[in-house]
């Protein structure tokens, strides 16, 4: 399976954990499809941890709890399809799930073959329990074959959370997706270690197989699984944009059935779409110029049409001041070029002036720019 852009869907863990049933799937497949989700890009229903018996069947096959699912999974993929959308599921590269249900260790082909007879489109691997003696990039690689060879296109998400080096092989396997980061808990302080933990492993981002930076807490507010105190819609907005324009895959945690317009107008911002879906998929630079500090992050991203996505991100709770150097960008004034500039969010447009740029933030505010480069 190749994929070209970061996937974009909807997943049950962040809100649902393991109160998942039909029944919540496909009223959020009637919302994916007609909020204008589906139309933003937002294609993946994905069920996570928790969906099927404890026991493997005499087969060893895995069973569906019949309870959550009384007609089966196939009559889930069936309906989710019939409303434009693709659908996922999950298993795990242990014996376990990371929830304690069977996990895909040994079972590997069985389970690939499984999931493609109900029509899955997507498989979500998680890294729990796994084995001692054999080490993940052949857990990885051993299911990314069996996918490969079910006779359906399934996309692969790993979920090895970035252990044991995560990085350096898993491009060796078929995953178009992968954990570059610890789980997201729905907090501000969680988001912005989530973003520091990332800046290392921004070089490995790119077409194909892209930095997964866990699902999205937009719109949470404490309610979840994974709920703690929640965030600010000012905090959300700016989780938000970190992900998209660090090219992150989006996938929604939230219960979508209960949006509020705050978090419609976040997750269907169009031009952060836009940039997240660039083709290029480009490794972001980090701005650093001499006025960087700790908490006044700004990240830019070459475009595919020779624009630069810029965005600056205030992560502390004071006002502060995001300020570089154009020159970081390959525009010193000497090239007689500068940068026109529309925000995503308010639509502003400015003229980047001296060769620099400087705006003032909101504590926990952002700014993104999508910046044309033209004469002085
Ligand atoms: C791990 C994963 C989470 C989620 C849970 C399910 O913690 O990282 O995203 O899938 O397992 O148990």
């Amino acid at each position: 399976m190749v994929k070209l852009t970061p996937p974009m869907g909807w997943n049950s863990w962040n809100t649902f954990g393991e109160k998942i049933n039909e029944k919540l799937i496909m009223e959020t497949a009637d919302v994916m499809a007609e909020s204008g989700l589906l139309k933003s890009g937002y294609d993946y229903l994905v069920i996570d941890d928790c969906w099927s018996l404890k026991e493997r069947d005499k087969e060893g096959r895995l069973i569906p709890d019949p309870e959550k699912f009384p007609n089966g999974m196939k009559a889930v993929a069936d309906y989710v399809h019939s409303k434009g959308l693709k659908f996922g599921m999950y298993s795990c590269a242990g014996n376990l799930t990371c929830a304690g249900y069977p996990g895909s260790y040994e079972h590997e082909f069985i389970d690939a073959e499984t999931f493609a007879g109900w029509g899955v489109d997507f498989l979500k691997y998680d890294y729990c329990y796994h084995s001692p003696i054999v080490a993940g990039k052949y857990l990885y690689r051993r299911m990314g074959l069996a996918l490969e060879n079910c006779g359906r296109d399934i996309l692969f998400s790993a979920c090895s959370w970035g252990a044991d080096e995560t990085h350096e092989w898993i491009k060796e396997s078929a995953a178009s997706m992968w954990r570059s980061t610890g789980d997201i808990f729905d907090t501000w302080e969680s988001v912005k270690k989530l973003i520091k933990q990332q800046e290392k492993l921004h070089p490995y981002n790119g077409v194909g197989c892209f930095n997964d930076m866990d699902m999205l807490i937009v719109g949470m507010y404490g309610k979840g699984n994974v709920g703690l105190k929640g965030c600010t819609d000012v905090q959300y907005k700016t989780h938000y944009s970190v992900w998209a324009l660090l090219g992150s895959p989006l996938m929604i945690g939230c219960d979508i059935r209960n949006m509020n317009e705050e978090t419609r107008k976040i997750l269907m911002n169009r031009e952060l779409i836009r940039i997240n879906q660039d083709p290029l998929c480009r490794q972001p630079v980090k701005l650093t110029g001499i006025w960087s500090r700790e908490d006044m992050v700004m990240y830019a991203r070459m475009l595919s049409d020779g624009d630069i996505a810029i965005g600056l991100f205030n992560l502390s709770e004071e006002k502060g001041t995001g300020r570089f150097n154009l020159d970081e960008l390959g525009l010193p004034m000497s090239t007689g070029k500068t940068l026109e500039m529309t925000e995503v969010w308010t639509g502003e447009e400015i003229t980047a002036k001296n060769g620099t740029i400087s705006r003032n933030l909101e504590p926990f505010d952002c700014e993104v720019f999508r910046a044309r480069v033209v004469e002085q």
